[in-house]
């Protein structure tokens, strides 16, 4: 018999036919998230789980006593309990590659509009406030030629060095918990601990996975490090800065802009002082939204949670799950 699955997130046609070529299924057809009470009764008899991002806690996994693979359409998997999931030995896999491109266009994006205040600007556009002699009120900073300083260096980290080089003459530092020789060769990407990367970048680019130890990496003392034109742009989870610190840091000038596509707390709360802020750019977590990507990425998922349930290797295993981790 084909194994059961349930799809907790709504996928494209293409990639729901898929699944049904190789999986009997059920799924969940609403854009709102489901709820825990839902997921846990589909998981009662599912062997897979197809998430975005969804939590899968050990208390869940208590709920799915057939559960074998579970596969996300993401590259982060930080709300996944890896030790839960290795106790059971279920397989978990993500979608690393096919989104790097569209993310980092993404991150630059955030680079652009903070650097040159394009959504502060546009508001005072719109909001006709606009006379002629403005002088120096709506200077913003450069991007070409600046230094740019990546924390987390994996291939979405590179893709946005590659544009930063080529595209805009930028010197390119990084930080990683690992060298990388390929990158330092390929991009003129210059190695630099930590501290020194922050004081000499003018452009912080954080792409760093939330774990345990990177969890508020980015905090009051990192941000005292940084130059006072430095734009800080995170694209990677909102709890690997401190947001109290980020917004004093704002607030106070001591570094120029921010933009942000996470948040410590997601969606983030109309409350949160940080969207009152002039000097901030913010979106929705959507790094890899546009429909080419996440369609690619809901395949790339398909394809890991069946080859899962076949008793293959996924192409894309999470690395603390694999098997020689
Ligand atoms: C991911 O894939 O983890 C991204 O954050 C989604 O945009």
């Amino acid at each position: 018999m084909k194994p059961k699955v349930f799809i907790a997130r709504p996928v494209p046609p293409e990639v729901e036919s898929y699944i049904a070529q190789h999986c009997r299924y059920s799924k969940w057809a609403h854009h709102d998230p489901i709820s825990h009470e839902e997921l846990v009764k589909e998981l009662a008899d599912a062997e897979g789980l197809l998430t975005a991002g969804g939590r899968v806690s050990a208390d869940l996994l208590n709920h799915a006593p057939r559960l074998r693979a579970v596969s996300t359409m993401s590259v982060g998997y930080n709300n996944f309990d890896l030790d839960a999931m290795k106790a059971r030995n279920i397989i978990g896999t993500n979608t690393p590659g096919v989104l790097d491109d569209t993310v980092a266009d993404l991150i630059f994006a955030l680079m652009l509009a903070a650097a040159r205040r394009v959504t502060e600007l546009d508001s005072y556009v719109k909001q006709g406030q606009w006379k002629k002699g403005e002088g120096d009120r709506l200077f913003g900073v450069d991007v070409h030629h600046k230094k740019l300083g990546i924390i987390g260096m994996g291939r979405i980290g590179e893709a946005v060095a590659k544009r930063a080089r080529f595209g805009f003459g930028m010197e390119i530092m990084y930080y990683n918990r690992h060298r990388k020789p390929e990158a330092e060769r390929k991009l003129e990407a210059e190695y630099r601990e930590l501290k020194d990367l922050l004081r000499h970048s003018d452009f912080i680019v954080l792409m760093t996975p939330l774990t345990p130890e990177t969890r508020h990496m980015i905090g009051q003392a990192e941000f005292a490090l940084m130059k006072s034109t430095a734009v800080f742009v995170n694209a990677s989870r909102g709890q690997t800065v401190d947001e109290e610190a980020l917004t004093r840091a704002l607030q106070e000038r001591t570094i120029f802009a921010a933009g942000l596509d996470v948040f410590e707390r997601e969606p983030v709360q109309p409350s949160n002082p940080l969207l009152s802020l002039p000097n901030v750019v913010t979106l929705p977590h959507i790094g890899s939204a546009t429909k080419q990507t996440r369609d690619e990425m809901a395949m790339v998922a398909a394809e890991n949670l069946v080859a899962a349930l076949q008793g293959q290797t996924p192409p894309h295993v999470i690395p603390e799950l694999r098997q020689d981790s």
